[in-house]
């Protein structure tokens, strides 16, 4: 979406670190913002600091995780501003510990927020958009972790951001033309992440502060306010993979080498195999049940 000027973004999580910053740069193209945040407070003064770039802006209190309270937040939106054009699935929660020890709260915790969050979002504004007729676009907040990075200590969250690429991609497939898709991935970003906890429901255990050495490490990441550029140059140029920490290609090209080497050691490709491909064969079987109504 080349020209963002007078659009309507939603973003959420957007009250603090990469949401804040997306709201920012998309106020200095001249987008006007809806700040959604389960911290209804946070989320009133980030609208005000984005409203001084000269754009209107509407905070909204809103937990992702409730399919009913993104309904409300897509009515509220449209209502205020007649037309929204964009959506960022941005608010993420972390926390976990080694695999072996976590707990099950915990998993259910990050998959409400991080991968039931973004789909609800997806869901209700890609429905809207798809109705609106014009030209959309959806980025989800993925991460380094949605690419393969495999880092200890954050197996779940790890799991939420592949499941957030996986939704992504999917989507960009299905989605009518007027919508596109976006996944962003960022590396370590300077944000509150650390302190996510803060905001669980009891039912997930209860709130919880933030290790003190998870607070240490966010200090060495990048600057938010770099990652909501780089977020909002990946929406203007229309791309589906939004990277922004350039040590991540590793990762990347490691896996892959280590794929490849296994289909080059297990299965390597026999003539005949592409009957095989699931694409061809929902087409073939799609077409011949189309053909069987008629
Ligand atoms: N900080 C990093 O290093 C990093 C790296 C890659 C990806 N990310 C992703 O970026 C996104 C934003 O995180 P951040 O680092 O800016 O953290 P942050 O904690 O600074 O911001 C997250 C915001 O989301 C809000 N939020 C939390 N749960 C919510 C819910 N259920 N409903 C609505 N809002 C909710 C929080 O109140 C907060 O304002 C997340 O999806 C995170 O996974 C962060």
């Amino acid at each position: 979406m080349k020209d963002l000027k007078d659009k309507v973004a939603v973003v959420t999580g957007g009250a603090s670190g990469i949401g804040k910053s997306i709201g920012l740069a998309l106020a200095d193209k001249g987008t006007h913002v809806v700040v959604a945040d389960i911290e209804p407070d946070t989320a009133e003064a980030a609208a005000e600091e984005i409203a001084r770039a000269g754009v209107r802006t509407l905070a909204v209190g809103c937990d992702v995780a409730d399919m009913s309270a993104v309904e409300q937040l897509a009515e509220r939106a449209w209502s205020h501003f007649g037309h929204v054009e964009l959506l960022f699935n941005n608010a993420g929660v972390a926390g976990g510990g080694p695999l072996l020890d976590a707990t099950a709260n915990e998993l259910h915790w990050l998959f409400d927020v991080n991968v039931f969050g973004v789909w609800h979002g997806c869901r209700v504004f890609g429905q809207r958009f798809r109705s609106q007729g014009t030209p959309a676009h959806i980025v989800n907040t993925g991460s380094e972790h949605s690419l393969g990075i495999p880092n200890t200590q954050i197996g779940f969250y790890t799991a939420t951001k592949h499941a957030v690429l996986a939704l992504s991609d999917v989507l960009r497939r299905e989605a009518p033309d007027n919508i596109g898709v976006s996944v962003l991935c960022p590396g370590i970003v300077r944000t509150d992440i650390w302190n996510a906890a803060r905001n669980r429901p009891q039912a997930f255990g209860g709130p919880q502060d933030g290790a003190p050495e998870a607070r240490v490490m966010m200090e060495y990441g990048v600057d938010a306010r770099e990652i909501g550029r780089q977020a909002v140059a990946g929406v203007e140029r229309g791309d589906f993979y939004i990277v922004t920490h350039s040590h991540v290609r590793k990762y990347v090209e490691e896996r892959a080498a280590e794929i490849l080497a296994a289909f080059d050691s297990q299965a390597p490709y026999k003539e005949g195999d592409d009957r095989y491909e699931v694409d061809a064969i929902i087409a073939r079987v799609m077409a011949a049940m189309q053909e069987g109504k008629s």
